[in-house]
């Protein structure tokens, strides 16, 4: 079974607001991208690595690559406007013999190889998708004009997080449509019809949103 890692980092960061694009930023001695490259890069299941990135970063990618040593990377390609147009660029260099699409945003650093073993599980159980998921332990509020409209059963809810696998051919499909409105992978395969499941999550695949969350990234490294 060949996967293939699709590392989207193509975001410009508007919520840090740093002068250059998130994956860029420095964390550590090394931008932010080098984190979830090197785990990808070190994973037993991870046979090759795309690259999505802003427009002008492809060169600086490729070389931070060859520092790295992450010789799984084929190709730095550039992202699109919006993410889902950033993994279908980066999903068109993927072979059509490999069989499995891992899809990983590049703002959530802390990746552990368990985790990725537990997003591949599923998919040889006859499942299209997997998404790592965390259980919502807060109530949650519907709010309309500042104004409580609704207590909302939070029994089944669930705060999504990446990497998430799928099966390439029906990742392939999915993405063949309308990519308005899809904020992750998975709400394509199921709007496409496709058997998508909830692994469990881990509290530290954080996402890097703001400058608190980077130094928070940071102190667990
Ligand atoms: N992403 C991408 N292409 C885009 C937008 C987002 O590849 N056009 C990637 C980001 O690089 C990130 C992931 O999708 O790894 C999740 O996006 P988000 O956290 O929203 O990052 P940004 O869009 O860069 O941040 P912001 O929304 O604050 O601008
Ligand atoms: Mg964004």
């Amino acid at each position: 079974m060949s996967v293939w890692a699709l590392l989207v980092a193509a975001g410009t960061g508007e919520r840090l607001g740093e002068e250059r694009p998130k994956a860029f930023v420095r964390l550590g001695e090394l931008p932010l991208l080098a984190e979830p490259l090197r785990r990808l890069e070190d994973s037993g299941w991870i046979d090759a690595i795309v690259i999505a990135v802003p427009a002008g970063w492809e060169e600086p990618t490729i070389l931070l690559a060859e520092e790295l040593s992450a010789t799984k990377v084929v190709a730095a390609v550039t992202g699109g406007a919006t993410r889902a147009e950033s993994v279908r660029t980066a999903l068109a260099e993927v072979p059509e013999d490999v069989v499995v699409a891992l899809v990983h945003d590049a703002a959530r650093p802390l990746l552990t190889e368990d985790l990725i073993e537990r997003v591949l599980a599923p998919l040889s159980d006859g499942w299209d998708g997997v998404v790592p998921g965390l259980p919502l332990t807060d109530t949650v509020k519907r709010v309309r004009d500042g104004a409580i409209v609704e207590t909302v059963d939070r029994t089944g809810l669930y705060a999504v997080q990446t990497p998430q696998a799928f099966l390439a051919p029906v990742l392939r499909r999915a993405y063949a449509g309308d990519l308005a409105g899809a904020t992750d992978c998975a709400a394509l395969v199921e709007a496409a019809g496709g058997r998508v499941t909830v692994v469990e999550g881990e509290p530290r695949l954080l996402k890097v949103t703001t400058t608190a969350d980077l130094e928070l990234v940071a102190s667990w490294l």
